[in-house]
């Protein structure tokens, strides 16, 4: 058994926040340090073309994504870490996929569901500014998943429905062309709960409430000094329920850490002294991978060289499997005429009866055409011989249809025992 294939791609829609590094890069960048993992992580800026159409800032936001995934210790020596748009192969592949998803899997995909609905509330026609990329969004996904036959895609709840649509896709292809597409499965990190934000709702872009991973020291303290607290004043004990800073504090304490914390909100720890804290634990952390991220930051060109790098080891995988895929779907090359000589027996195939004994001892005979479609169905005899030389007669000539039950279709049958004759002569 070859090892287990872990993908997962990253849209280069904005700046990486504490969320993205507690939900996703942490844990990747150590499950692809464990033994027997082969991983895939990619930049899905085709995908960003979906949401975004100010070039510059994707340009930004695959620049500060692969940055930040190399400081916090992702090694492109160990993984596969490339730019979507550097294998041509998933473009093609979107295509092939295309043509075997059926248009209603498209329609029940969550993110189409809800534009149609939003437009439908404000009394606008279902498709309004909806663009046949964001209809398109789960064919492109499958095709970056099934490139490499990736077994396991780690990704948030509100991804899952993708990787099953992935599977469908998958399912229909190998049901045309044969086994090519292992079929994924979502891998979702149950122990990573989603990381709040300064407002305590989901730390995320949608709601302005993140904390950029990389943001400088004083910055980070500031917005650190921003997370919603209740009006309790120092003194007070705390509730650690529903507190955001103390889940922020605890995705990145050990247990001991955590329950210091916990005592000292029972004691009634000032909102001040506790945001101090988590600052530090925070800070402690980040810091000495700051000073890498900036580095890469400042030089553009290593990052790039980077990406190139990775694309190329992608393509070895990409290239050799695309063209196994065109010639499996037909797009072949014309002076490969197997499939012909196929045809010509397929087309040689004739008419054919089959004996058989039923449960009631008797014997019995059916005459069937090239496709293997029931043209006559004999009596029961009482030994094999005298079914045999019913067949016989058949293959002599039609007088014998007489001694048989009648065919529902006479003159097919006439046929197909005409045709018999003829390839017997
Ligand atoms: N759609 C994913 C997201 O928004 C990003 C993505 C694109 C992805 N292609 C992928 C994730 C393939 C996993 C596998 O989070």
């Amino acid at each position: 058994m070859s090892n287990v294939r872990v993908l997962t791609g990253i849209t280069t829609s904005g700046t990486p926040h504490l969320g993205n590094y507690v939900g996703a890069i942490r844990p990747s960048v150590a499950a692809s340090r464990a033994p027997g993992a082969e991983s895939f992580y990619f930049l899905a800026d085709y995908h960003a073309l979906i949401k975004i159409d100010e070039p510059a800032r994707i340009q930004r936001s695959t620049l500060e994504i692969a940055a930040s995934w190399l400081a916090c210790g992702l090694d492109p020596e160990r993984v596969t870490f490339y730019r979507q748009s550097d294998v041509p192969e998933i473009p093609e592949l979107t295509w092939l996929l295309t043509c075997v998803c059926g248009k209603g899997l498209l329609n029940r995909a969550h993110a189409y569901k809800a534009a149609v609905d939003k437009n439908n509330a404000a009394g606008q026609e279902p498709d309004n500014d909806v663009t046949a990329g964001l209809f398109m969004y789960p064919v492109l996904m499958a095709a970056d998943i099934l490139m490499f036959n990736a077994h396991r895609v780690p990704v948030g709840r509100d991804q899952v429905q993708h990787i099953e649509m992935a599977r469908d896709m998958a399912a229909s292809f190998n049901h045309r062309y044969g086994e090519h597409f292992v079929l994924p499965e979502a891998q979702i990190e149950e122990a990573v709960a989603t990381l709040p934000g300064l407002d305590g709702r989901k730390m995320s872009k949608s709601y302005d409430n993140t904390i950029p991973l990389f943001a400088p020291r004083e910055q980070l303290r500031k917005l650190i000094a921003g997370i919603k607290t209740d009006s309790r004043a120092p003194g007070e004990p705390k509730d650690t329920e529903g507190s955001a800073l103390f889940q922020i504090y605890q995705a990145f304490a050990n247990p001991p850490e955590t329950a210091a914390l916990r005592q000292a909100y029972a004691e009634g720890i000032a909102w001040a002294d506790a945001k101090q804290m988590l600052f530090e634990r925070i800070d402690q952390e980040i810091a000495p991978m700051r000073e890498a991220y900036q580095s890469l930051i400042d030089n553009p060109a290593r990052v790039e060289e980077l990406l190139l790098a990775g694309a190329a080891k992608a393509r070895r995988i990409a290239t050799p499997f695309t063209s196994k895929l065109r010639h499996a779907v037909g797009l072949r090359d014309l002076r490969s005429q197997s499939s012909q000589k196929k045809a010509k027996t397929a087309k040689a195939a004739l008419p054919s009866f089959k004996q058989y004994r039923e449960q009631d001892g008797l014997f019995y005979f059916k005459f069937v055409d090239a496709q293997g479609q029931l043209l006559l169905q004999s009596a029961g005899y009482a030994s094999p011989k005298e079914a045999g030389a019913a067949i016989k007669a058949l293959q002599q000539d039609d007088a014998a249809l007489a001694t048989l039950p009648a065919a529902a279709d006479l003159a097919a049958t006439q046929a197909a025992l005409q045709q018999l004759r003829a390839a017997q002569d």
